[in-house]
């Protein structure tokens, strides 16, 4: 063997398009160039994989990292630190920033402000607004721009786009996959004495209720068959619309995260509290069951975490004024793999949700999938480690999560992005050297 690599990795599981394979990964200028036994191959780092599993990169297609804005929650570098302790490589970031990342200017800004700084390869969502809806077929294809985020129910920040005439312009302009906060910002705004006075935490599910939630993306649906668009319906938690998305999958994929994979009302609302508070909101276990058998059932295409950081002291102000959006990139991995030793879900499923799906939903390119001609990006794991996630693990600025405590089986050990290890054994491997994702031009 002649060939000489940047990395090898040796002697693990390795994940390859054909299933799980004990080989050898070579990897030379970013890019996976070998598989097989590369025993006496010449490297300038190895890294012995021995009682591991290497997957393709994990790719977190929904993040909020505040920055330009309220960066005393999060910023470009906190966040994606916390990303690579927690295994993943890639993040796809959200445009409720202040200001929102509704032009091409804050797009590229984004991007500026990334590089040199971010610990993960990156990519940023341009905001849908009235205003800009005409240039959003331009604005999609910024370079590091990974496609378009609209809100048609108000969450954090200013971003709506709420009548179907507004939401109609949107979709009509652009090619590529219109990902959406779908909760019916008309009947949010009706139903809103419900707790505007203050009240439990628990109404929240109560407030923003199913019906908000169907409303809207049958509203959704209607309006991409129309336009002849394809969108991403992020987070969702009713019963009722994952019946309705798998009518649909023609023109919809489906992100759920693991917070409604996890936690149920109303036990999450009485444990937590306003920690617990999300939009969409947390629900009953009825539809935390329904979200797990569109996962067997195929009709969800991948795991987003929806890191969403407040502060402990803004979340602690009384219901409804404190900010909805938990902490969670740094916790997908360890939980999804906690629900697969829990026989929830196979290895073959997390991959899909979490690498290969977010890659074929947005057209990543050399992202997804361990192959020849793709990145060198691995997230490498131990099924078997028995470990406790804890708030003093948590790299956000934020500094908490809701899974305080929680005893998991599985965890990230390593996380190499483009043949660099940035992580091992929990310690970071630096500079941040991230780079925008890029996309395939037709998608
Ligand atoms: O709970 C949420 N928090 N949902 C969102 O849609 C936005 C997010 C945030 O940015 O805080």
């Amino acid at each position: 063997m002649t060939d000489t690599f940047d990395l090898v990795i040796t002697n693990g599981a390795v994940f390859t398009p054909g299933g799980l394979v004990n080989t050898d990964i070579g990897v030379r200028h970013g890019v996976t160039t070998a598989l097989g036994n590369l025993r006496g191959a010449k490297a300038a780092e190895t890294y012995d994989a021995k009682g591991l599993t290497v997957l393709p990169g994990v790719i977190d297609e929904q993040v909020h990292f505040r920055e330009p804005g309220p960066i005393h929650k999060e910023d470009l570098e906190s966040g994606t630190r916390g990303a690579v302790l927690g295994g993943v490589t890639a993040v796809f970031e959200m445009p409720n920033t202040d200001p929102p990342t509704t032009t091409a200017e804050r797009l590229a800004d984004k991007v500026t402000r990334a590089t040199g700084r971010a610990w993960t390869d990156f990519a940023f969502y341009v905001g849908a607004s009235p205003e800009n809806a005409e240039e959003l077929g331009t604005l999609e294809r910024v370079p590091g721009c990974c496609g378009i985020k609209m809100f048609m129910g108000s969450s954090t920040g200013s971003l709506l786009v709420a009548d179907d005439e507004n939401v109609a312009r949107v979709l009509k302009h652009g090619h590529r996959r219109v990902t959406v906060h779908s909760e019916d910002d008309m009947r949010l705004t009706e139903r809103a004495a419900l707790v505007k006075d203050g009240a439990d935490p628990s109404m929240h599910s109560e407030w923003r209720d199913v019906e908000t939630a169907v409303r809207s993306t049958t509203r959704l649906l209607k309006l991409a068959r129309a336009a002849r668009r394809r969108v991403h319906v992020l987070h969702v938690t009713t019963a009722e619309e994952i019946a309705i998305l798998g009518r649909n999958k023609d023109i919809a994929t489906v992100e759920v995260l693991p917070q409604h994979l996890t936690l149920a009302a109303p036990e999450c609302y009485q444990r937590l509290g306003t920690f617990a508070q999300m939009n969409p909101p947390i629900r009953e276990q009825r539809h935390q069951d329904a979200l797990w058998a569109g996962i067997a059932a195929g009709i969800v295409d991948c795991i987003g975490s929806d890191h969403a950081p407040h502060t402990k002291e803004e979340k602690a102000r009384p219901y409804p004024r404190s900010p909805s959006g938990l902490t969670g990139v740094q916790t997908t991995v360890p939980l999804m793999l906690n629900h697969m030793a829990n026989g929830k879900l196979t290895l073959e499923r997390v991959v899909d949700l979490l690498c290969a799906g977010p890659a074929r939903i947005f057209g990543a390119v050399g992202k997804g999938r361990v192959a020849v001609g793709y990145d060198g990006d691995f997230t490498v794991v131990d099924l078997k480690a028995k470990k406790t996630i804890t708030n003093d693990w948590i790299a956000s600025r934020a500094a908490w999560t809701a899974f305080d405590g929680m005893a998991v089986t599985g965890w990230p050990m390593a996380t190499i992005i483009r043949g660099r290890i940035v992580m091992r054994d929990g310690e970071l491997n630096g500079p941040p050297q991230g780079q925008p994702v890029r996309f395939l031009e037709t998608l």
